[in-house]
């Protein structure tokens, strides 16, 4: 595929450095045009050399190529990222005075703008405006993600994560013209990994979750248009860029964390693998062996179950604004035993938990932990028929966040 890629002048220009790696790994072939404000971050070295094609932004290079007929015309795709609050309203506008401009208003195939800009001049009637027109034209403009952006200031308007932005490319190419992320503007809450509960200054008691599936679903969410917000117990993977990390450690911090981020969260899901016991105790000294005293004994206490009680809080109204249309969902770990097999026990623990949906992991020694593929059903409570989805944890979180994605745009009354 041929893919124009104009570059605006923001200072997001270096992160679209990543993203013409993933359109020319993809095998597509690429042509830079960076506006003049964008070479002033990002030089055409780096661009040429990225993309192993020339790179100019003026109409009066090799002129006798009538380069912006020529590239418009060709391009299967063009993709502006970042588009300013410049870019939009010049292409909005009709205006011509770059070669980026002009090839827009030669181009035949989709465009996509991936935006970026201080928060207020992403919400500027004018800007508003600019993004409406070129829509009603046909044009995808993806929500910027929100977050921290250049100078302290934090909101929407960071440029989307560059995985996002070529998924939603390869998205519009295959046909997606509606074009919408499944979860723009949706905030989502995933806890991920292992909680570990003290028992004194250097012991703890854990489990083996490794947090990959937590962070391969925050992943797909943030792919998918969603400001993420991921809850991070013990991981043995680093999170994610361009999602809001909150770590914790024991499960009655993950509770709290749970319970505040749950208050404007449109999704929860509970990946995280919580410790059912905590110690009773925890001894503010290193418990010391010695030989005139017995074997320690350690008293377990119960951990609150952290996924029922979002489900009641949000069934009773009390969660926050978010509360209405909630989507709770929960991961089982199973093994089945003598009384009951693997799908028995998660139909048992869907009804018993409340949630919306359970995805349910088939766990044994050398099963899910730490593992890079799983293989898992997602049972829905609505009694709709249950999903099944392997492959890689990126394959199976994104099974699951076109699911979620599926369920948020059904009206469904909640029980
Ligand atoms: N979970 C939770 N709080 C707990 C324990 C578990 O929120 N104290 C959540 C997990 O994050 C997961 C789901 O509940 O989404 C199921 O966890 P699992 O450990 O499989 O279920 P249990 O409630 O422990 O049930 P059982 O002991 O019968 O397997």
């Amino acid at each position: 595929m041929r893919i124009v890629l104009g570059v605006g002048g923001g200072i997001a220009a270096y992160k679209v450095a990543s993203l013409l790696r993933l359109f020319t790994e993809a095998g597509h072939h690429v042509t830079v045009i960076p506006t003049e404000a964008a070479t002033r971050f990002v030089g055409t070295a780096t661009w040429e050399a990225l993309s192993g094609n020339p790179v100019s932004n003026s109409v009066f290079d090799d002129v006798h190529q009538v380069n912006h007929v020529r590239l418009g015309h060709e391009a299967d795709l063009v993709v502006i990222a970042p588009a300013t609050a410049d870019l939009l309203a010049k292409a909005a506008t009709g205006q011509a005075g770059d070669l980026l401009t002009n090839t827009l208003l030669m181009a035949h195939g989709p465009v996509l703008f991936a935006p970026a800009m201080h928060t207020e001049m992403w919400q500027h009637p004018a800007t508003r405006a600019n993004v409406e027109t070129l829509r009603a034209r046909g044009a995808a403009v993806l929500e910027p993600a929100s977050g921290r952006l250049t100078g302290s200031d934090s909101g929407p308007g960071r440029l989307p994560e560059p995985d996002a932005i070529f998924d939603a490319a390869m998205a519009l190419v295959h046909g997606q013209t509606d074009f919408q992320l499944p979860l723009a503007g949706k905030t989502v809450t995933i806890s991920a990994g292992g909680t570990r509960e003290p028992l004194d200054p250097v012991r703890f008691l854990g489990n083996r979750s490794s947090g990959k599936q937590g962070v391969a679903l925050a992943v797909a969410a943030r792919n998918a248009g969603a400001t993420v917000r991921l809850l991070a117990a013990h991981m043995e993977v680093p999170p994610p860029p361009g999602v809001e990390v909150v770590n914790v450690e024991t499960a009655l911090q993950l509770r709290e964390a749970a319970l505040a981020a749950a208050a404007d969260s449109d999704v929860v899901i509970m990946s995280a693998a919580v410790a059912d016991f905590r110690p009773a105790e925890i001894s503010d000294t290193k418990i010391k062996k010695r030989d005139d005293t017995a074997d320690p004994v350690i008293t377990l206490v119960r951990n609150p179950d952290i996924l029922q009680e979002l489900v009641e809080r949000r069934n009773q109204g009390v969660t926050g604004p978010a509360t209405d249309g909630q989507l709770i969902v929960g991961f089982a770990a199973e093994t089945g035993d003598q009384h009951g097999d693997v799908r028995a026990y998660a139909e048992a623990k869907l009804q018993r938990k409340g949630c919306d949906l359970l995805v349910v992991n088939h766990v044994g020694s050398d099963k899910v932990f730490g593992k890079d593929t799983n293989s898992v059903v997602i049972l829905a409570r609505s009694g709709s028929e249950p999903q099944e989805a392997s492959g890689t944890k990126a394959d199976v979180s994104a099974a699951i966040i076109s699911r979620i994605g599926f369920e948020l745009n059904q009206v469904s009354p909640r029980a």
